[in-house]
């Protein structure tokens, strides 16, 4: 072998590497040349025939060549690798549709709570939560509800059971209950804050009543309060009118009757004219026109006492909505539990 027929080969090798596109044919090319019985190896067999000279030459030349095979080989693979599964995909599966991903959405309560509270909110009020988890206090006695009053049998409520680490700390003498209504935010957003106060409070609140399809043991209230030191019942009447035709249209009517609530005086429960038959008497209001929809009243001067107001400086009004309720009047739903019992064939109708 000569330095001539090297030089034919290295031409051969170079046009023979423009030439590889694919893994597979590197693959043929990396076995022609470097393999066991590869063109690279059995040059270097051929060395040991020739003159020391010239085979530390050409051994050099050799050794050059396979080096940047190797080299070659080795930037290629990777890129002639995937190159080799993504057309095998695409053959395949190019044409084939995509797969559709579902859109979820809002739940009807969570819609419904976002659109009460944005109208609260455009009247000026902000959005607090409190906890599920109350202090008996929080929920009875701070709203003037003593323990020996009836309304506390009302309420009928679930209490927790403390922890021994709970009931052995002085702090938490006090029981804990799953909150039977959203009021107790009432006494933990005024005793952080000072007057004047518009708030509405939306949340989960607990009862143990039996399921039916007006019933749950869990449903959502939002609780509303604005106190300031002229705060009257007309503003509560026309803030709670404004909230009403937003939510069932300007043509709705809206009635006051008194009531009792040991923590509002005087307290009224609110009606609306009913929304399907007009107030011709149907089923859905029991043939009386009316349809309760919340509880209202002027702050009690023992609730301000108990949070450190002066009732003599500061009035103001709350109320109370079941959100379950309202969500059912707007969209027609007679049964409760088609809410919470994610059955999509209901929850996709929103
Ligand atoms: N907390 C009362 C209830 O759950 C509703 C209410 C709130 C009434 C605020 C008056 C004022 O029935």
């Amino acid at each position: 072998m000569s330095d001539f027929d090297f030089d034919q080969i290295q031409k051969t090798v170079e046009a023979e590497l423009e030439r590889i596109t694919s893994f597979q044919q590197l693959q043929v090319f990396q076995h022609k040349y470097l393999g066991r019985k590869g063109v690279i190896p059995s040059l270097t067999r051929q060395l040991s025939k020739l003159e020391p000279v010239q085979r530390r030459q050409l051994g050099q030349r050799i050794n050059a060549l396979k080096q940047r095979l190797i080299n070659y080989i080795a930037e290629k693979e990777p890129l002639f690798k995937t190159q080799a599964s993504s057309q095998s995909f695409s053959l395949s599966e190019l044409s084939l549709p995509g797969i559709a991903q579902e859109l979820g959405h809002l739940h009807p309560i969570t819609r419904v709570i976002e659109e009460i509270c944005g109208v609260f909110m455009r009247m000026g009020f902000s959005v607090v939560e409190g906890p599920e988890i109350e202090t008996e206090y929080n929920n009875f006695t701070g709203l003037n509800i003593p323990l020996e009053h009836p309304a506390r049998d009302v309420f009928d409520t679930f209490y927790l059971e403390p922890r021994a680490w709970i009931r052995d700390r002085k702090e938490l003498k006090e029981r804990l209950l799953l909150r039977s209504h959203t009021s107790p935010v009432q006494i933990r957003v005024m005793r952080a804050r000072k007057p004047p106060l518009a708030v509405v409070v939306p949340g989960r609140v607990y009862r143990p009543d039996a399921v039916d399809a007006s019933h749950s043991f869990m449903f959502h209230q939002i609780e509303g309060f604005m106190v300031d030191e002229d705060i009257r019942f007309s503003d509560l009447k026309g803030v709670l009118e404004v909230f009403l035709k937003a939510i069932f249209g300007q043509e709705i009517s809206m009635r006051f009757r008194p009531h009792f609530f040991p923590f509002t005086e005087p307290s009224a429960e609110v009606d609306i004219g009913c929304i399907i038959c007009k107030g011709e008497g149907c089923s859905v209001c029991s043939r009386k026109g009316w349809l309760e929809i919340l509880g209202a009243g002027m702050i009690h001067p023992n609730v301000f006492k108990n949070v450190g107001y002066d009732p003599n400086k500061y009035t103001g009004f709350a109320f109370g909505l079941g959100v379950e309720r309202i969500a059912m009047l707007k969209y027609s739903i007679n049964d409760i539990r088609l809410f919470f019992e994610n059955d999509l064939r209901f929850l996709k109708q929103f």
